[in-house]
């Protein structure tokens, strides 16, 4: 009875309303009092809802996300101008101070903690969160907004995200492009469900290869040879590949019964699932010991350790200039060409440092980029042959996967209706755990990120079918959840997702390469690489050398599948060779 009477006559926790506006911050004084800190947001009132004079003036000049995404992408001539000019590095400081400004740096919340704190700020066992959750005593799962249950997640992937068939991304990514992003973003997505939800083992919380090294130092020595700074290795008909776990004797994540003499001892425990990890993850191998023998010859006189670390640090900065030249070049569509230069930031009040956000990897979960099989050298592998099957790598060797994954397209993100159901389980696992981490609504993300909060879901959607389903499984645009909204929003035009996904998944990847120590004035320099030669290395990288130069022939390489052009053009090449 006490229960039910609280249950009855209790106010509601003001917060639920998500009352402050614009990043304002809400604090809960009396059962139904509270106040919102509108310090610093550029606006003032009750809600923070009215803007200082300044504020009102930017507001005016500012265009909007969609108006500056169309001028990227179009206008060809305009950009081959500006992009041999200076105003390629002021629109670059733009891109990158405008995006890492809305990631608050040091972070603020996590999954424990919706104010302040030193434990939030300290413990870096947590993933950061932008929005603080939502309070756990609210009227309804996201606060007031939609009803007291949710959807069923399983009947909400079924109906919205399972594939019927098979849509290709239309900005051309291929699998070589979705393994690279699942490969690059598994050495800081690392969900630590064992210490709870909301944990990551990836405590360096960014860009720092612990892929290719493992994530903690005992793991790094079993994978060193300690020799010349190079990694163990094994040679398969002279081809270098990861060594066994007999020779590293490391634990990797393979399902009962695959023998050690098969397993891979890989930096990253997962890599086995897949062929295209273990892909990379041979090409990073060799790419690091090439680079060791490089440093060798340029310094004789250093020790394993030294050239180890060196080397480590120049494959970082390999890895960021091939994201931010190649893979977000080719994501973003932008005709501005990118450019991976951390002297453009020097002068600004850019923090260095970077946290992963929940929020992050929840908006990473691109698994509808999967095909439903996979074609390699006129074969094709069904999952059950593809996954966790160990020989597909030395079988077909490093040309013959980069050829076969840089050809097949891979499926558009967005839009809905495009996962296989081999990975639907995984989306629905995202959408539980984001219950239970309480995320906060789609709509106040939108507002976090200056965009504007949808009103209707076929504002959302211009798809009659996913607008009405959500309708009626979610009842209020406003209560529609977080991960579905990123996946199921329409898609610009041509777009391999919707704005959305953009909008706040660029600050996050810009804030976290940019955020990286070798990219702030100490590091940034040729002595932190080893000399002239390695940072030549760092400065030059590119996913064909990657490639190329760890390979005995050069194969199709991209992160977009070949034209009609270059498809008519090696077989014309190909003409001439037999003719000779
Ligand atoms: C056939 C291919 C794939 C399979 C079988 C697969 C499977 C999985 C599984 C089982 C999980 C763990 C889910 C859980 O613990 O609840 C996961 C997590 C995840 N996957 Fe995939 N995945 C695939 C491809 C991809 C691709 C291409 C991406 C692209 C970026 C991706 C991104 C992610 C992310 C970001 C996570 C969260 C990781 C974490 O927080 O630890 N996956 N996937
Ligand atoms: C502030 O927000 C609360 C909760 O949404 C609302 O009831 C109140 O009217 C708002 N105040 C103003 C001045 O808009
Ligand atoms: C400018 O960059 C875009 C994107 O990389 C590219 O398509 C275009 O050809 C470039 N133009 C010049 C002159 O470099
Ligand atoms: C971080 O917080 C978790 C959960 O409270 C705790 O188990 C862990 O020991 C903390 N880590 C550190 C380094 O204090
Ligand atoms: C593993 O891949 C090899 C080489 O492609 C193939 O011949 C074999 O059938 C696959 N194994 C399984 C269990 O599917």
């Amino acid at each position: 009875l006490p229960l039910c009477f609280s249950l009855l006559f209790s106010t509601v926790n003001p917060c639920c309303y998500i009352p402050c506006q614009h990043w304002g911050v809400c604090v809960r004084y009396a059962e139904n009092k509270y106040e919102c800190d509108c310090t610093h947001t550029g606006y003032y009132g009750e809600n923070c809802t009215i803007p200082e004079f300044w504020t009102r003036v930017h507001h005016f000049f500012k265009p909007s996300p969609n108006v500056v995404h169309y001028i990227l992408t179009h206008f060809r001539l305009l950009w081959d101008i500006i992009n041999s000019t200076f105003l390629r590095d002021i629109l670059m400081r733009l891109v990158l101070t405008v995006r890492s400004n809305l990631i608050p740096s040091p972070p603020t919340f996590n999954s424990k903690y919706s104010y302040l704190s030193w434990e939030a700020y300290y413990n870096v066992s947590y993933y950061t969160r932008l929005l603080p959750p939502v309070p756990k005593d609210c009227p309804t799962p996201l606060g007031v907004k939609g009803q007291d249950g949710l959807p069923d997640p399983e009947l909400l992937v079924e109906k919205l995200l399972k594939r019927r068939t098979f849509r290709p991304d239309p900005q051309g990514s291929n699998l070589m492009f979705a393994f690279f992003a699942q490969h690059f973003t598994h050495q800081f997505f690392k969900t630590y469900n064992r210490m709870g939800v909301g944990f990551t083992k990836a405590l360096a919380h960014g860009v720092d290869a612990g892929h290719i090294y493992g994530d903690n130092l005992e793991r790094q020595l079993q994978l060193r040879l300690h020799k010349d700074g190079k990694l163990k290795y094994q040679l398969i008909d002279g081809d270098m590949y990861p060594p066994t776990v007999i020779d590293a004797p490391v634990k990797m994540s393979y399902p009962p019964g695959i023998p050690p003499e098969h397993q891979l001892a890989i930096g990253q425990e997962v890599f086995g699932l897949l062929p295209g990890l273990g892909m990379y993850a041979t090409l990073w191998l060799r790419e690091h010991n090439r680079v060791c023998d490089i440093l060798k010859a340029a310094h004789p006189t250093w020790d394993d350790e030294q050239l180890f670390q060196t080397t480590r640090l120049i494959i970082i900065g390999e890895t960021i200039r091939i994201v931010i030249e190649e893979y977000v070049q080719h994501l973003s569509g932008y005709m501005l060409q990118l450019k991976f230069d951390p002297t453009l930031l020097f002068k600004s009040s850019f923090q260095y440092g970077n946290r992963i956000a929940l929020e992050f990897s929840q908006l990473y979960h691109w698994h509808p980029l999967m095909p439903d099989s996979f074609f390699i050298s006129g074969d094709e592998l069904t999952y059950p042959q593809f996954l966790f099957n160990t020989s597909v790598l030395t079988h077909y060797g490093i040309e013959k996967l980069v050829d076969a994954f840089s050809r097949q397209p891979a499926g558009q993100v967005g839009g809905g209706h495009n996962m296989n159901a081999v990975v639907t389980r995984v989306a629905v696992g995202a959408i539980k755990e984001s219950r239970q981490l309480r995320i906060q609504p789609f709509n106040e993300y939108r507002k976090r990120f200056n965009l504007r909060p949808y009103t209707s879901f076929r504002d959302f959607s211009d798809d009659e079918e996913i607008a009405t389903q959500l309708e009626e499984l979610y009842g209020d645009i406003d209560a529609l959840e977080f991960y579905p909204g990123l996946m199921l929003e329409k898609t610009r035009p041509g777009a391999i997702f919707g704005e959305s996904m953009v909008e706040m998944g660029a600050p996050f990847s810009l804030k976290g390469l940019l955020g990286n120590p070798i990219c702030s004035p100490d590091y940034w320099k040729p002595s932190t690489f080893g000399g002239k030669v390695g940072f030549d290395i760092v400065n030059s990288a590119t996913l064909k050398k990657l490639v190329c130069l760890n390979t005995k022939t050069c194969p199709y390489v991209a992160f977009r599948v070949p034209t009609e052009a270059q498809i008519q053009n090696e077989e014309d090449s190909k003409g001439r060779t037999d003719e000779l």
